[in-house]
């Protein structure tokens, strides 16, 4: 009888261990590291030379351009700009879209991908509220 009390427990303990994963974690997708990764690739080799790494507008061409690239990592302009926003901009370049022409269109040089990659990188760029 002990034996099979013991049983039960062990039962019991594994039935614990398999929890079903709860619904949200089922739905939700991943993020695409993936596609995060071309993105940060993207933003480093074309952009970051302006732009700088984190995003800031402190890259080492920046002292060299008027206007500097803005700071791409601020949480208010990211809120002021779709993801649409944001790909016309680099696909037509700061003259496409009434910008300064020093930001260069990227149209011819990305494809569809990279743009979009490229815009899920600029977004893992805004800074919290508390810096
Ligand atoms: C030669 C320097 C340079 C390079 C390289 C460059 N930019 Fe820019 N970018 C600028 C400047 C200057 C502006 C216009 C000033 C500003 O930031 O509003 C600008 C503006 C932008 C804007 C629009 C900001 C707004 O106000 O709406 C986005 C988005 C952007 N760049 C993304 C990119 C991406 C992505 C790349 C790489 C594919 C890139 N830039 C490469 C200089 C550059």
């Amino acid at each position: 009888m002990k034996f099979a009390s013991l049983i039960v427990a062990l039962l019991m303990i594994t039935a614990c261990h398999r929890a079903a994963p709860s619904p949200a974690a089922v739905t939700r997708p991943r993020p695409s590291l993936y596609e995060m990764e071309i993105g940060k690739q993207t933003f480093q080799t074309y952009c970051a030379g302006c732009h700088g790494d984190t995003g800031a507008g402190d890259g080492f061409n920046s002292f060299n351009l008027d206007p500097h690239p803005r700071d791409l990592s601020d949480p208010s302009f990211q809120k002021t700009k779709s993801n649409a926003d944001l790909e016309d901009a680099i696909r037509r370049g700061g003259a496409g879209v009434g910008l300064s022409s020093l930001m260069p269109p990227w149209g011819r040089t990305l494809d569809a991908r990279h743009v979009d990659a490229v815009v899920l990188y600029i977004r893992s760029l805004r800074r919290g509220p508390s810096r």
